[in-house]
């Protein structure tokens, strides 16, 4: 066993491990240099044909060689792997820059949306939400309302009449029936808003629907005045629109509101018309079993298109009730 041999034999698995150029490569080098038939591997094994003496100081040589072989092995190994994990990363890196496929969740639809602030703004003040029917008798959409039956707004122009006609059944023109049923159920002080539905036979234009919603308000209690109903709506103007809207309050009339009033908004160089207010007629109000000498009450009953509208700068109605998503995605899903 020469002492030689041996070194060269180290010499030549340290070159080969340090020659891998990855771990594969490296395997063969293993195998060749410290397998079976690796020639410190046979030497180690022809220890046991030597005599006691030449064992003793052989078997050293070979133990340090074998330490010497084991620790060049090692070394390559963690050099290898490591720079194949640094190749890994840079393989498998996402590209987070991609475009991807997505699919949309649903959303609430913009008017669902501004009539959930609404309600919001209003149930911060202490007001409760009502909801009425959509189909509704002519008699609270109309009647308790003190609109006679001669009023332009009953017929066939404006309402749309469910059939048979003598069922006085109609699409709820307005959400103003939702005051009688609120005073007819409830004693004052009343302090309400109706948000929903409302339906007349007016052709869809720039600022009309014939499926529209409206937000109605209604208090009633000791010592309301104008002022309120004043104070109420530029409040309600402000929190919509921002502290730099412009609104009037333009001489009307309802049969159920004395005075009455119309809240214009000036929108796009023009003023355009928000709703329809007024203090609740006592002809409305003491039938609903309301003692007119102790309460008074105002109500008002806006649009919500037209809140859109004018709060978004839309122009045209057609955007609000077509349903293109590319219209309803730019107010957020709402959820
Ligand atoms: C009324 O409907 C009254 N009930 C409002 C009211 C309530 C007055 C309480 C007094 C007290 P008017 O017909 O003006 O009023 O409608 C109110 C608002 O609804 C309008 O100002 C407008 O914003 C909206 N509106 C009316 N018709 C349409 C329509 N076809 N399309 C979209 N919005 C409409
Ligand atoms: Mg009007």
């Amino acid at each position: 066993m020469n002492p030689a041999d041996i070194a060269s034999w180290i010499s030549d698995a340290q070159k080969a491990f340090s020659a891998a150029a990855d771990l594969d490569q490296l395997k063969v080098a293993r195998l060749a240099h410290t397998g079976d038939k690796a020639p410190i591997s046979l030497a180690s094994r022809s220890l046991g044909t030597l005599s006691p003496e030449e064992k003793a100081s052989a078997g050293k040589l070979i133990g340090d060689a074998k330490a010497a072989i084991a620790q060049a092995l090692a070394s390559a190994t963690e050099k290898l792997e490591a720079s194949r994990d640094a190749k890994v990363l840079l393989e498998e890196v996402v590209d987070i820059t991609l475009p991807v496929l997505r699919t949309h969740r649903g959303g609430l639809h913009p008017i669902s949306i501004i009539k959930n602030e609404i309600s919001d703004f209003f149930i911060e003040q202490g007001y409760a939400v009502e909801e009425g029917p959509e189909l509704e008798s002519g008699w609270l959409n109309f009647d308790a309302l003190n609109i006679p039956a001669d009023h332009p707004a009953r017929t066939m122009q404006d309402t749309f009449f469910i059939e048979p006609v003598e069922s006085g059944v109609v699409l709820r023109t307005h959400t103003s029936p939702v005051q009688i049923r609120t005073m007819l159920t409830q004693k004052p002080p009343i302090y309400v808003i109706c948000p929903g539905r409302t339906f007349r036979a007016d052709e869809l234009d720039a600022t009309h629907s014939p499926v529209f919603h409206q937000v109605e308000g209604l208090v009633v209690d000791k010592g309301i005045t104008m002022a309120h109903l004043k104070g109420t709506l530029d409040n309600f103007a402000r929190h919509m629109f921002g502290p730099d809207v412009t609104t009037r309050l333009r001489p009307s009339f309802f049969p159920f509101t004395e005075p009455s009033a119309e809240v214009d908004i000036f929108f796009n160089n023009r003023w355009i018309e928000w709703g329809g207010c007024g203090m609740v007629n006592p002809k409305v109000l003491a039938p609903c079993g309301i003692d007119t000498d102790i309460y008074s009450g105002f109500a008002f009953g806006m649009g919500l298109e037209r809140t859109l509208m004018v709060r978004h700068g839309i122009t045209d109605m057609h955007d609000i009730v077509e349903g293109d998503l590319r219209f309803t995605r730019q107010f957020g899903v709402g959820l």
